[in-house]
């Protein structure tokens, strides 16, 4: 298995299928899905629907049934970015190399373009709720249904105390806290999403929740990383603007050496949970890796 084709080819279905979902008539509010599409369409890495695919695809390879809820979470990701943009926020200026929404268009614009995504999310999962008749299925993506909303709770609640804490110094705990809430959540979210679709037992479930907490805190831990040493060329986002706006990250905290090693060591323990799904796991255990060495 060649990684990045396989990631690749991951990504290309998504962009194709998030297709689907743009609003592209004619229309009064034309404007918002203009700034919703701009958003959704940037270029993100995908790396939350391609973990819902992934996962799955470790028991089962008619994937396409997960496809509403890769969209979906998708659809909430950006959400998250938006807001986490606003000047209220993180007020940056860039993202994927390009304004953000609030400076493409307004911040009016942005704030209901993030609404509109997260309720664009709502409406993919419960249209293929009315639509899935087999009540097994049904009673399956119901419970998806719930855990997705409590993950997106716990998003917007670390995104809060994320803001909170900021220009202050935060025990290691609570660090820790904020990040399994506003970036673990959602990550933590795909993982179980593509299990429980997939049919995994509870102890598969178990072991792929573990691993998802694990690479949930280091993906965090490297954005934190790529904050003070990335190239914003690559990255496509302000390199700097963690220390510029007084955050505790795992960098300021631990020093970016030790920071590396706990990511690191996040990293190995995650792999470490796919050991007895053997060679399906392959491409799960490289985006572990990935996670960890990405430069964007
Ligand atoms: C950025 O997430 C926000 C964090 C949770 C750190 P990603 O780096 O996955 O964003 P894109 O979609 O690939 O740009
Ligand atoms: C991102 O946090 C978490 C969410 C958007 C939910 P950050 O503020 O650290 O992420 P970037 O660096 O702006 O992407
Ligand atoms: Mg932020
Ligand atoms: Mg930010």
């Amino acid at each position: 298995m060649d990684f990045k084709t396989e990631l690749k080819k991951y990504q290309n279905q998504i962009e194709k299928e998030l297709e689907k979902y743009v609003r592209k008539q004619s229309c009064p509010e034309r404007i918002l899905n203009n700034s919703m599409e701009y958003s959704l369409m940037a270029g993100g890495k995908r790396l939350r629907p391609t973990l819902v695919l992934a996962t799955y695809q470790l028991f089962r390879s008619d994937y396409q049934i997960c496809m509403p809820y890769a969209v979906a979470i998708e659809m909430v990701h950006n959400f998250s970015l938006i807001h986490d943009d606003l000047p209220g926020i993180d007020n940056d200026d860039f993202r994927h190399g390009k304004l953000t929404n609030h400076k493409k268009f307004n911040e009016a614009t942005a704030i209901l373009a993030g609404d509109g995504l997260l309720n664009n999310a709502y409406m993919v999962i419960s249209n293929d709720l009315c639509h899935t008749e087999n009540l097994e299925e049904k009673n399956k993506k119901i419970k998806i249904f719930a855990e997705f909303s409590m993950a997106v709770d716990r998003m917007i609640a670390g995104e809060y105390i994320d803001t909170e804490y900021e220009g202050k110094e935060v025990l290691a705990e609570y660090l820790e806290y904020v990040y399994q809430n506003k970036t673990g959540a959602l990550l933590k979210l795909c993982v179980r999403m593509g299990a429980i679709l997939a049919g995994a037992n509870e102890q598969e479930l178990k072991q792929l929740t573990n691993y998802a907490d694990k690479i949930g805190l280091a993906f965090q831990i490297k954005d934190d990383i790529l904050s003070v040493e990335g190239n914003e060329l690559i990255t496509g986002k302000p390199v700097g603007n963690d220390e510029a706006r007084g955050k505790c990250t795992y960098v300021s905290k631990y020093g970016l050496e030790k920071a590396k090693t706990i990511l690191a060591e996040l990293i190995q323990e995650a792999i470490e949970m796919l050991e007895t799904f053997g060679e399906k796991a392959e491409f799960l255990k490289e985006l572990a890796n990935y996670i960890k060495d990405r430069n964007k």
